[in-house]
């Protein structure tokens, strides 16, 4: 009897940063699927708060106790990166009606151009929908709080970029 193929999905994006509805739809994904691969677009943004390779670096760390969970980066089609994963599925988080366009029509676009690779959409728990990265570089920068909505190593890594006066402060003076 043949074993069944392993069920690899990737999780892409771009990461930056890293947020708890992130990390909330991987953990969510790394119950479904055997292996997952959080795969970080390279060179979207042309200035991006955290490089490539920080980003890799605070996945890993978070992600450092389970087996599972492997990240990696890409460029290109993400569908040829899929094939070359041997992944199955790409999986998305959906929070809100808003997102839908967009993801409707990347799906649509993947399963056009890879048709065997399936994308599925997994929603965060409540208390994240309405957090983005953009919206947490936003807060951030002008002064807010933005504990529990990332990472406790995101957090500490946007204070030191502070205190490096890295990072502009964009609060009123
Ligand atoms: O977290 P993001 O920035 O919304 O992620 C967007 C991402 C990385 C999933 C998307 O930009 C992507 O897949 N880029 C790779 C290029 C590609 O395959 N484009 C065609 C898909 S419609």
């Amino acid at each position: 009897m043949s074993a069944t193929p392993a069920r690899i999905a990737v999780c892409p994006g771009s990461f930056d940063p890293l947020t708890m509805g992130h990390v909330d739809i991987i953990e969510r994904a790394a119950r479904l699927y055997d292996r997952i691969v959080v795969a970080v677009l390279l060179n979207a943004d042309k200035r991006p708060l955290f490089s490539v390779d920080e980003r890799v670096a605070i996945i890993e760390d978070v992600f450092a106790g389970r087996d599972n969970v492997t990240v990696d980066t890409f460029e290109g089609l993400l569908v040829d990166y899929a094939r070359q994963k041997g992944a199955s599925v790409i999986v998305r988080g959906l929070r809100a009606v808003s997102d839908f366009e967009y993801e409707f029509q990347m799906a649509l676009m993947n399963r056009h151009l890879a048709p065997h690779i399936e994308t599925t959409f997994l929603m965060p728990a409540e208390q994240y929908t309405y957090i983005s990265s953009r919206l947490i570089k936003e807060v951030f920068s002008l002064g807010g709080p933005i504990d529990g909505l990332v990472p406790p190593v995101v957090e500490a890594k946007l204070h030191a970029r502070r205190q490096a006066r890295l990072l502009p402060d964009a609060r009123p003076t």
